[in-house]
Formats: C-alpha cells, structure tokens, sequence
C-alpha cells in the first residue's frame, strides 16, 4: 500500500516513544522506506539501534553529524520525503515548530520539508489543554500540519485523561490518507459487504463464505480518497474502518432496506456483498426438531438489490461484483447488462488466490461499452484502488 513512499518518522521524548517502534511495523511491512529521526530525550526511552535494526536505514540522532552531513543530510532527507510524521510528538516539539525554531535534526528537518507532516501529540493532559499549548496546535493546522489527536486514559504520569499516544494502526491509517489522492471529496458512495445470513430457526441459518474484506478494502480506500462512505454489512468478524458510516445488517431483506433507504444521497453504490439468492419461505419460530431420514425446506427468491438499482429512474453510477466458477466474462456479462449495472467486476472464485477469504484476488472488470480491464494477482486493497481509479475516471 505504501509501496515506494519515503516516509521521515520523527520520534520525540515521551514514554509513547515505544509505540512508535509498531507504528514503524506497520509503515515497514506495507511497503514504505522509512528514515527514522531521533530527539536527544527520545533515545532516553528507546534506543536508536531498535529503529535501525526494523527500518533497515540509519537513524539520524545528529544535525551536525559528519558522516550525515556529507551532503547536507537533513536538507537530502527533508527534500526526499514523501511524509514526515512525528510520533510521539510533546508539547516542546509542537511548540518548537510553532514558533519557528529549528535547533536538531528533527525540528530542521520539519522546517526544510515541503512534504505533508503529520503529527501525532502524547502529553500530559494538563499540558494538553493548556492555551499556550491549543494556540500552538491550532496554529499549526491552520498552516495545515495533519494531526492524529491523542486518545483518553490513564496517563504515564497517572493522571487520567485525554494525552495519551493515539493507537499505531491510527496513525498508519492516517498516514496513508496523507498520502492517498484526494480524487473522491465530494462523493457518497455506499458498498455492501458481506455475506447474508438467512434464518431457517431460532438455531440455524443459510449463509455463504464471504468474509467481506474486498468491501472493506473499499470502504476503506474510499474513505481515505475523501468520500463519504455507508457500509452496509453482512455478519463479518472484520474491524469497522475509520471514518466510515457502518450499518450492519443480516439478511437480504434487511440489505435491500438499508440500501433503498439511502440509495437517493449516493453517487455511487458498489454490491461487493455475496446476497443470498433465496431465503426460507418460512421461519420456524421453534428450533425445528429432528425427525425422518430426510428434511426438505422450501425457499423463495430475494429481492436483487443491484436490479432493483438498476431500475431507479436517477439511478447513482452502480458497481456489481459477479463470483463465477465458470463461463466468466460471459455470467458476468450477462449481469452488467440484466442488472443495468455501469461495472461489474468478475472474479473466478474456483482460483484458490481469488474469491473468498484470500487477501489476494484476480479479477477483470467489464464496462458497459464492452470494454475489458484484466487485473493481474493483486491484494483486495490494490484492486479496491484500481476499481475507485476506474470510477473517478468514469464519473
Ligand atoms: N446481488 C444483489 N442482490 C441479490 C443477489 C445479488 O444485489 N439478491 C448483487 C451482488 O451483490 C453482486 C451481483 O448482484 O454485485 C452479482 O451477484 P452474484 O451472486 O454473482 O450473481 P447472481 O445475480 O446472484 O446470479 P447467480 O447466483 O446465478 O450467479
């Protein structure tokens, strides 16, 4: 996700200094080269081999380093950069950018950099809510610096209260929205994810394998390209993502509600969920009980949801997902048009790396004037982009 992107992590004295090691985890095994900064106080707490050692690259302690400042090394980090973010940032950092001062490596680097930066305060909630403090922050975002606010708790120093270091997967998560183009503001797009879950009695149900994580690698990407998103969710065990109006559901009656219910604010509606096709003509209000050699249930059809879209007078731009085990393209053909969808993207879920509960997946994406995209093997987060790429340029 964070392929090729040059990240500058900047970690500042505070006992969160230690968070930041995951924070750098996480940015290392998406993909990202990260060049890490250390403050005097910061390698009071963690030692700057632990950091070289996870980013593989060397960690500047020093401004006036003479192996470093060969080629002027703060300068070459702070011109490379694709993102700084500084995690844990204290009130002396934030102060110090504030007012302009550039005494380290750290605060020179922030001074010479004209990638976003982002930061990430752990402090103090007394030091948090102090006016010189708020005036410093908001200072900074209006010269438009990213902030990952601090979360509630109890604090190091025992105090309870807002300061704590915001959780790494936060400020990852925030990181790649800093780096994600801003090509979807203005947009509302609503996906389903999910399988359904049919209830035969108050024991049983019918459902399906999806595991929902396309969907939500969707939500996800879109959400960070600046769109508003609604997910609406079949039964998943996947975490909701930030930033994302969730709206879980279990059956497809309850989907096709959800779904018309909001389909009128929407400029987008992608169908990533695996609805059920039929539901149990009748739900036993008892647990049915054990009889003969043989149990016949009889079930009716659902309502198609993406149908039903289709037919909407002012319909939004609408994205089908069609799973087939066979005959791909031409299933999935056939549901572009029936469905009077504008893209379906088709997947041969008979492939053990595409289709249900893989992060991978193989798809080709069909478009209503015939033209053909084939995505190669890719993670569901890369083809989600690849999918909202196509969009943008369809809308
Ligand atoms: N879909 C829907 N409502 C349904 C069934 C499917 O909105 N009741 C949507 C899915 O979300 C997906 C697309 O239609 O975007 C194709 O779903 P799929 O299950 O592949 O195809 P079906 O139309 O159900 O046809 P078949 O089961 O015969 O392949």
């Amino acid at each position: 996700m964070l392929k090729d992107k040059r990240i500058i992590l900047g970690v500042t004295g505070g006992i969160a200094a230690y968070k930041a090691v995951e924070l750098l985890r996480l940015l290392t095994k998406s993909g990202a080269d990260v060049h890490v900064i250390m403050t005097r106080s910061a390698r009071e707490f963690v030692t700057p081999l632990t950091f070289q050692t996870l980013s593989a690259n060397p960690v500047h302690t020093e401004l006036f380093s003479l192996i470093a400042e060969r080629d002027i090394g703060h300068i070459t980090l702070a011109d490379r950069a694709d993102l700084l973010i500084i995690a844990p940032a204290t009130a002396n950092i934030i102060g110090k950018i504030a007012s302009g001062i550039a005494d380290d490596m750290l605060s020179t680097t922030v001074m010479a950099t004209k990638a976003p930066v982002l930061i990430a305060p752990a402090m103090n909630v007394n030091m948090y809510t102090n006016p010189v403090y708020r005036e410093n922050e908001e200072k900074l975002r209006r010269f438009g610096y990213l902030f990952v606010p601090p979360e509630q708790g109890t604090l190091a120093c025992g105090w309870e209260g807002e300061g704590k270091l915001a959780a790494p997967e936060s400020i990852f998560e925030a990181a790649v929205a800093a780096l994600s183009p801003r090509d979807l503001v203005g947009q509302t797009i609503l996906i389903t994810a999910g399988p359904t879950r049919e209830e035969l009695d108050p024991v049983r149900f019918i459902t399906n394998h999806s595991s929902g994580k396309m969907g939500y690698a969707l939500a996800r990407t879109a959400q960070r390209r600046g769109a508003r998103v609604i997910l609406v969710s079949g039964p998943v065990s996947l975490p909701a993502p930030n930033g994302v109006e969730l709206k879980p559901v279990v059956s497809a009656d309850e989907m096709l509600t959800a779904v018309m219910a909001r389909a009128g604010e929407c400029t987008v509606i992608i169908k990533a969920a695996a609805v059920a096709d039929y539901r149990p003509l009748t739900r036993s209000g008892q647990k049915i009980k054990k009889k003969g050699d043989e149990l016949s249930l009889r079930f009716v059809k659902t309502a198609d949801i993406l149908a039903r879209l289709g037919s909407l007078a002012d319909r939004p731009y609408l994205v089908g997902f069609a799973a087939e085990t066979d005959n791909l393209k031409t299933f999935a053909g056939k549901k572009l048009h029936e469905k009077n969808a504008d893209m379906i993207v088709a997947n041969d879920i008979s492939r053990s790396d595409a289709g249900f509960h893989v992060d991978t997946n193989h798809a080709v994406l069909l478009f209503r004037d015939g033209r053909e995209t084939e995505c190669p093997l890719m993670s569901k987060d890369d083809l989600a982009a690849v999918i909202l790429d196509h969009i943008v340029s369809e809308l």
